[in-house]
């Protein structure tokens, strides 16, 4: 069956470690990635940590084989140097027709005040590949790369065979729902759709055998660009300390995020279009007192009243999901299951 992560927020909501805990605890036998290099992921062990651009989250599990669909975009000596700093060259599988963004396209969209100054792009130049892709340009392809040749195989056909062994994908999806081409605070978006029905269709799954959609929320909400913020913190002290403890700064674009009060709007709208079925919190630590608490009951009140917020929120919200996980500090084993 198929699992996936998505993010209910403006993304950096800590999809990769929540994967990354997911698939090391899990028995999955693929772990699969789509989207751009645009949307960092981190995931820490014991201490050491690795930020990147496109390896899946997975990676962790030396069981789990690692893919990236049809709708990935990626640059090669990017991926190929996240390949080497994750040792994962004998297990990645790349579908033929992954995007490679060429320099031409990542200095195009640096070059162009619409996206940088007006979007507030992260500069990878996604947004401009997607661009030509969508006008039926002569564009890059995995397929059309040397370097990547030993990588290549037919993704659909190699997930839809495992699911019909009776196997198992987790399935990262990127950014959140505030920043959806489709569902999200236009123009403020990024260049796709980030809900769970896109990120299916980009690995060249389908919906009948999706299990648990889990949608990612931290106790407040960020962005590291221009864009809509319900409550935005502009209190420095305050601010500070989410860019220190809470490492709130662009693991891609480097820049400081906004912070904005949780928001139960762009919440609920996550859990109905993604069809929410678990619910993982991370960074319960951001309210002082909660770092690595073992059990529900020690969290403090604060916590406990955000929790229960949220518990009245999803009881309100098709599908009612339940909260399953909960992060209580930046270790993947920082992790609460409930
Ligand atoms: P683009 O996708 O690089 O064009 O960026 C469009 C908007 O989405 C900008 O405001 C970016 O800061 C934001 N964005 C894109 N990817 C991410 C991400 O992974 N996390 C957070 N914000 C992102
Ligand atoms: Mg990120």
């Amino acid at each position: 069956m198929i699992d996936l992560v998505c993010g209910g927020q403006a993304g950096d909501e800590g999809k990769g470690k929540i994967s990354a805990y997911l698939s090391y605890k899990g028995n999955y036998d693929y772990c699969v990635r789509v989207g751009g290099p645009n949307a960092g992921h981190t995931v820490v062990q014991n201490g050491v940590s690795y930020t990147l651009k496109n390896i899946p989250s997975g990676f962790l599990n030396p069981k789990t084989k690692l893919v990236l669909g049809a709708g990935a975009y990626t640059k090669t000596e990017w991926l190929l140097d996240e390949v080497k700093k994750t040792n994962t060259q004998d297990r990645l599988i790349i579908d033929p027709y992954a995007v490679l963004i060429t320099d031409e396209q990542t200095q195009a969209e640096r070059g162009a005040s619409h996206f940088m100054n007006h979007i507030g792009s992260v500069g990878t130049g996604l947004g401009q590949a997607v661009k030509e892709r969508i006008e039926r340009r002569d564009i890059k392809f995995a397929k059309d790369e040397p370097l990547l040749k030993e990588f290549i195989q037919d993704v659909p056909e190699l997930l839809n065979r495992c699911l019909d062994k009776g196997g198992d994908i987790l399935l990262e999806g990127t950014q959140g729902i505030k920043l959806s081409l489709l569902h999200g605070e236009y123009p403020f978006v990024t260049s796709r759709d980030t809900t769970a029905s896109t990120f299916l269709g980009e690995a060249g799954l389908g919906p009948k055998s999706v299990r648990d959609v889990y949608v990612v929320f931290k106790p407040y909400i960020t962005r590291v660009g221009p864009g809509p913020l319900e409550k935005e913190i502009s209190d420095e002290k305050e601010l500070e300390i989410y860019h220190t403890k809470g490492h709130e700064i662009g693991s891609v674009s480097k820049r400081l995020r906004r912070v904005g009060e949780f928001e139960k709007r762009s919440a609920s709208r996550a859990i109905m279009i993604n069809n929410c079925t678990k619910i993982a919190i991370t960074h319960i630590d951001m309210f002082p007192g909660n770092d690595r608490v073992k059990k529900e009951e020690d969290f403090t009140p604060e916590a406990k009243k955000f929790l229960a917020d949220l518990r009245a929120l999803s009881a309100q919200v098709y599908p009612h999901p339940k909260i399953a996980l909960i992060s209580t500090g930046p270790d993947m084993e920082d992790t609460l299951v409930l």
